[in-house]
């Protein structure tokens, strides 16, 4: 890093100020970067579950292709955008499993829909005639009534400790800059300035 020393000693206290606290219902979405099991990069869209002071938690389904390729190569960066705040947080770190509990909880915090679709989402669903698809969509809801749903095994989760984090401030009238963090080995962070 070649900028000026950065203000905020602790960017983990300045994320939080950024991000929805702990147990909020607001689920901002980001893009997750992992490292594809032929050495290119892949990006989707997740939810950011939680973030819990030191960590970021998103969840998805123990099938697919991220977790793949977490479990091949446990690092990853998210980016998440605030348009109408100019702002941007990229954090990039090591990936592990949550505990069974940390997902269950995350899971009972889904929206309905969320609930159902971690359920059914598989393959055989994807590749139906539409009209199938809702019919098993509606038959699952059917059969499960009001009751409170639990996860289903396929449903895992993943929290990213950070190692750098880049908070990226913008302004309509005026320069864009960044806040650029790095911890390093001991655990302390290291900040720069650096131009948006
Ligand atoms: C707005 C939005 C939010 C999403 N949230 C999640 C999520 O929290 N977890 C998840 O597994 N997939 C989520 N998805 C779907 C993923 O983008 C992706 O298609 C899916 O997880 C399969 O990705 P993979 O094949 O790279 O593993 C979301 C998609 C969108 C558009």
């Amino acid at each position: 890093m070649t900028g000026a020393a950065a203000g905020t000693a602790d960017p983990l206290a300045l994320a939080a100020t950024w991000l929805p606290a702990a147990g909020s219902e607001v689920t901002p979405t980001m893009t997750l970067a992992t490292i594809g099991l032929d050495g290119y990069p892949s990006a989707r869209t997740v939810l950011l579950s939680a973030f819990d002071g030191q960590r970021l938690h998103f969840h998805t389904d123990t099938r697919s292709r991220k977790a793949a390729e977490l479990a091949a190569a446990p690092r990853a960066s998210v980016t998440i955008h605030w348009p109408e705040r100019a702002r941007q947080l990229t954090v990039t770190g090591d990936v592990a499993p949550v505990t069974d509990q940390e997902a269950r909880i995350a899971y009972d915090r889904r929206s309905r829909y969320l609930q159902v679709l971690a359920w059914v989402n598989d393959t055989d669903l994807a590749v139906a005639p539409e009209a199938d698809r809702r019919v098993r969509w509606a038959a699952f809801e059917r059969e499960h009534g009001d009751a409170p749903y639990t996860p289903p095994p396929t449903w895992g989760g993943f929290a990213l400790t950070p190692l750098r984090m880049l908070f990226w401030s913008g302004a309509a009238d005026g320069p864009s800059n960044r806040l650029a963090y790095e911890r390093d080995a001991g655990g302390a962070w290291r900040g720069e300035v650096w131009p948006g």
